[in-house]
């Protein structure tokens, strides 16, 4: 190659390097900027936007897959199982069990319907978090937090390594802390919120019972392991997108405790990953979603499994999510669960090594960017 050719390709070279380093360097300016503000990717939407702040846009590549993946499922019409849990616990027990078992086996994910917590109590709660997200600027400011020590923390999400924002503006309660400092809870949610999860509770324990006999343990095996005593309540608002193929609410993952029981409203947007598909969850009047997370795949030893699901941005909105994430209590944080010794014969042995909750998170909030399942680095 001539070389003055090589000297064009060298300065092309350090002039893209350069103006990614501004790019970067500006996306970050402006991300800081708009999080001094504390007022949300609500406040922007507010504020009247018409296009995107630039901060929020994903790379082209991931623009077109998500472009080219979020129609797929429809055509090929999978559908998330839908199961009523009426009479399980009397006549219909053996019934739901086998439901709960292939759903579990194929999806790790299903809808509940007649679960028990009231409709009320659910709209309740979605209302108390619009309520606190239509709040003036100035009350909701003082909530703004990312300290994992508070009882309640509010803020929008921002990824420091992809510089890229997520459009959803997420609270954060921590149920085991609340109980002994419920003052710490905004005053408009604070009833709302305890009532929900006082139900969201009795819904848990009778899922620990269907979850084991699906399993073919006893029914009280998972609630003897204590791995879902606690929970942390992450709730999302993502507020109607001008420019919904631009930017995504929630990246693709699975989640890292044991069990979610997730809420939404009617704003569809929740996919999950089934067969190489994505495949939308869509809003069931009254329904409740369970979604096994890594670590009951984990003691499983693979027989559930812990789909991936994400949120697309849409243009209709707000759409209101609540999941509750159920893991062991905060004492039991570095207690070794691994594949549960009943399930495993010659012909199938342990899967997973031995880890804890702690241990866990710790590497799955390292892991995110590499994009690969944290699970399969607990493999034997
Ligand atoms: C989560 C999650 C889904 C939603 O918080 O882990 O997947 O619908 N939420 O917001
Ligand atoms: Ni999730």
């Amino acid at each position: 190659m001539p070389a003055e050719h090589e000297m064009d390709i060298n300065s092309n070279a350090s002039e893209s390097i350069h103006g990614a380093l501004s790019d970067m360097y500006s996306r970050e300016k402006e991300w800081s900027e708009f999080e001094k503000t504390r007022s949300g990717v609500k406040g922007l939407v507010d504020a009247g936007i018409i296009n995107i702040p630039k901060f929020f846009i994903l790379p082209s590549e991931e623009q077109l897959m998500l472009k080219s993946s979020s129609s797929d499922a429809n055509s090929i019409q999978l559908q998330v199982p839908v199961i009523d849990l009426e009479g399980s616990r009397g006549d219909r027990r053996n019934e739901v069990v086998a439901e709960i078992r292939k759903a579990t086996e194929t999806w790790g994910i299903f809808q509940m319907v007649n679960h028990g917590i009231p409709v009320d109590v659910m709209n309740g709660l979605l209302e108390s978090e619009c309520q606190f997200h239509d709040q003036p600027k100035e009350v909701k400011m003082e909530f703004y937090s990312r300290d994992p020590n508070k009882v309640f923390q509010y803020y929008s999400t921002h990824s420091r390594e992809s510089e890229t924002a997520l459009w959803r503006d997420t609270i954060i309660c921590n149920i085991e802390a609340w109980t002994a400092s419920p003052e710490s809870l905004p005053p408009v949610c604070r009833k709302a919120l305890r009532s929900y999860v006082e139900h969201a509770m009795k819904l848990r324990d009778l899922l620990s019972e269907l979850l084991s006999e699906a399993l073919e343990l006893d029914h009280d095996h998972l609630d003897r392991i204590e791995c879902m005593e606690s929970s942390k309540m992450v709730c999302h608002y993502y507020p109607a997108c001008p420019e919904p193929d631009l930017t995504i609410g929630t990246p693709k993952h699975s989640d890292p405790y044991f069990l979610t029981i997730l809420l939404q409203n009617c704003i569809v947007g929740l996919q999950v990953l089934n067969d190489d598909h994505w495949v939308d969850v869509p809003p069931v009047p009254g329904a409740l979603i369970a979604i096994v997370g890594d670590l009951l795949q984990l003691i499983s030893n693979d027989k559930f499994k812990s789909p991936e699901h994400r949120v697309l941005a849409t243009r209709y909105g707000p759409r209101l999510s609540t999941a509750c994430l159920f893991s062991p209590r905060s004492e039991n944080k570095y207690r070794s669960y691994g594949p549960i010794v009943e399930l495993l014969f010659d012909n199938n042995p342990p899967i997973y090594k031995e880890t804890s909750q702690g241990e866990y998170l710790r590497c799955y909030i390292s892991n995110e960017l590499l994009g690969s399942r944290v699970l399969t680095r607990f493999k034997r």
